[in-house]
């Protein structure tokens, strides 16, 4: 049941408030987070929106958010959102409440699947994922010296990382680049996945039972088909009677808790296996594709960006980046994430307080009550990020500026225990497929483009495509001092 009242206390909403529906008239249902971005201005670090009955309080300012962000007094709080996702996700990692024992279990179970060292694993998957989409790519060129490629740039990206994940977590190859038909898998779980987002809007709505037991009825053969599938994988690998534990499936079905003994179930792996695809694929390749968009506007900022790839990868346009060489990359890091400054792909998280507490602007806050912090507004917040704030600058990530900004104030991987376990992965991921990709090819976008976000469970750019031609590394213009030297000087280890 959802509470959600502040013990009556109304913060400032946009006007246009009516009785019975409250705040939805000015909503943009194809855009609800860009258009709430827009209603929020000028209301404050705290605003309110009512949807029917259902109140939802967003917070907007870095100071508000760094103090929901306190792990005493706070924990992840589920949002109608989330709470809709529970049909399909269940009680796996990002949709379970924070007491559930099987949090904790796969928690303690998966974390050292996902260090830093963790990810030399990882690291061969990622190379050639990225070597067939190049591949797929070249093919689809006209002439032999593969000349103007369009590629439709989060379409690609998210084939990319969605081959990446299922490789890491079940060593399945859904062959994105490889087979000419799209694997049934990926749109029954992207169909699955947008009707619990549906339902999440319409429970907060009232007379909606009918249309949830609707749209019930129409997903039922979706979801029956991606969990029959993976239930067959689940099964399979036990009967093969392999005890390895080479990939997440193997982790799942054949490691024990060190010091419980406890195992996850067959129900809860699959909820798990879910929750990896879902949460690691359109996270990273909106994050690509952000920096991608950026980068591809402004040749200054391109030609850094290359500059960098050559001097790490140096002349030969098929070189790949050793694990260690990845987290060298540091510029190609930065406008990483200064992308998911402007668009956090994962743009919002619930928070609510342990036991009730009076927030530093006097409002009481009780276990039942929760606010949603909005990324993409705390990251423009003038007061931590300057008047420039909606300005691309990969360099305000370079330590000496981000030295003395407020706390907490960036958090597109979230916040505390619940933060995102894959954030390394997604680093990794990312980075490595950025440097081939300005390393191979010279991008260039359309300048009447401008861009356009969609949203689905994560933001994307829409529309976007690049024409890709194959360059010759070396070929950008250095100044007299190199990139690599100058952050070296300039830098100190982080
Ligand atoms: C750029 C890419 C990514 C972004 C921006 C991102 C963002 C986030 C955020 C904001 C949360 C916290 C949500 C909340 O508090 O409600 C989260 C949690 C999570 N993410 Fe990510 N994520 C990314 C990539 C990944 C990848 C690659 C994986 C898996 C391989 C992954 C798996 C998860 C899981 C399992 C959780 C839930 C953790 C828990 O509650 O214990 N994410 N992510």
């Amino acid at each position: 049941m959802i509470v959600n009242d502040w013990s009556g206390h109304t913060f400032p909403h946009p006007p246009g408030r009516r009785p019975l529906i409250g705040d939805v008239a000015g909503a943009d249902r194809t855009r609800p987070l860009q258009s709430t971005m827009g209603r929020s201005r000028g209301l404050g670090p705290m605003f309110e929106l009512k949807v029917f009955s259902t109140k939802f309080v967003f917070v907007t300012g870095a100071e508000v958010a760094a103090e929901l962000c306190d792990e005493s007094r706070f924990r992840k709080g589920l949002p109608p959102a989330l709470e809709a996702l529970r049909d399909f996700a269940g009680d796996g990692l990002f949709t379970a409440y924070n007491d559930e024992t099987n949090w904790q279990l796969a928690h303690d179970l998966l974390l050292p699947a996902f260090t830093k060292s963790a990810m030399q694993g990882y690291h061969p998957i990622m190379l050639e994922a990225t070597r067939e989409l190049f591949a797929y790519w070249e093919a689809k060129a006209v002439g032999p010296d593969t000349a103007g490629i369009t590629a439709d740039i989060s379409r690609d990206m998210t084939k990319l990382t969605m081959e990446t994940i299922s490789r890491a977590a079940f060593s399945h190859d859904f062959g994105s680049f490889t087979s000419p038909e799209v694997h049934p898998f990926v749109p029954a779980m992207i169909a699955a996945l947008t009707t619990g987002q549906r339902k999440g809007t319409l429970k907060t709505m009232p007379f909606a039972k009918r249309m949830v037991r609707r749209l019930n009825e129409k997903n039922a053969h979706h979801l029956e088909y991606v969990e029959s599938m993976l239930d067959e994988l689940i099964a399979v690998r036990r009967a093969s009677g392999d005890t390895g534990q080479g990939d997440l499936l193997g982790i799942m079905l054949n490691q024990a808790h060190p010091e419980t003994g406890e195992r996850l179930d067959d129900v809860n792996i699959r909820h798990q296996i879910l929750t990896f695809l879902v949460a690691g694929h359109e996270t990273t390749s909106g994050a690509l594709s952000f920096a991608l968009y950026y980068l591809s506007r402004d040749p200054d900022l391109l030609a850094k960006a290359q500059q960098e790839t050559d001097q790490i990868l140096g002349d030969d346009p098929d070189a790949e980046p050793t694990f260690e060489q990845v987290a060298k990359f540091r510029y190609l890091r930065r406008a990483l994430d200064e992308g998911l400054r402007l668009w956090p792909t994962a743009p919002a998280f619930g928070r609510s307080p342990r036991e009730t507490t009076t927030l530093s602007n006097g409002v009481v806050m009780r276990p039942e009550d929760w606010a949603i912090v909005m990324l993409p507004m705390v990251h423009r917040d003038p007061e931590a990020w300057g008047d420039d704030a909606e300005a691309f600058d990969p360099d305000r990530f370079l330590p000496a500026r981000s030295r003395g900004r407020q706390p907490h104030s960036y958090k597109p991987f979230g916040t505390g225990e619940r933060a995102c376990i894959g954030r390394q992965f997604a680093l990794h991921e990312a980075v490595l497929v950025l440097a081939r990709l300005l390393h191979r090819y010279d991008v260039a976008g359309d300048p009447a483009y401008d861009l356009v976000v969609s949203e689905r469970l994560t933001l994307q750019p829409e529309g976007f495509e690049l024409t890709l031609t194959p360059r010759t590394p070396g070929s950008v213009a250095t100044g007299s001092e190199t990139l690599v030297g100058l952050e070296r000087r300039r830098v100190p280890a982080e």
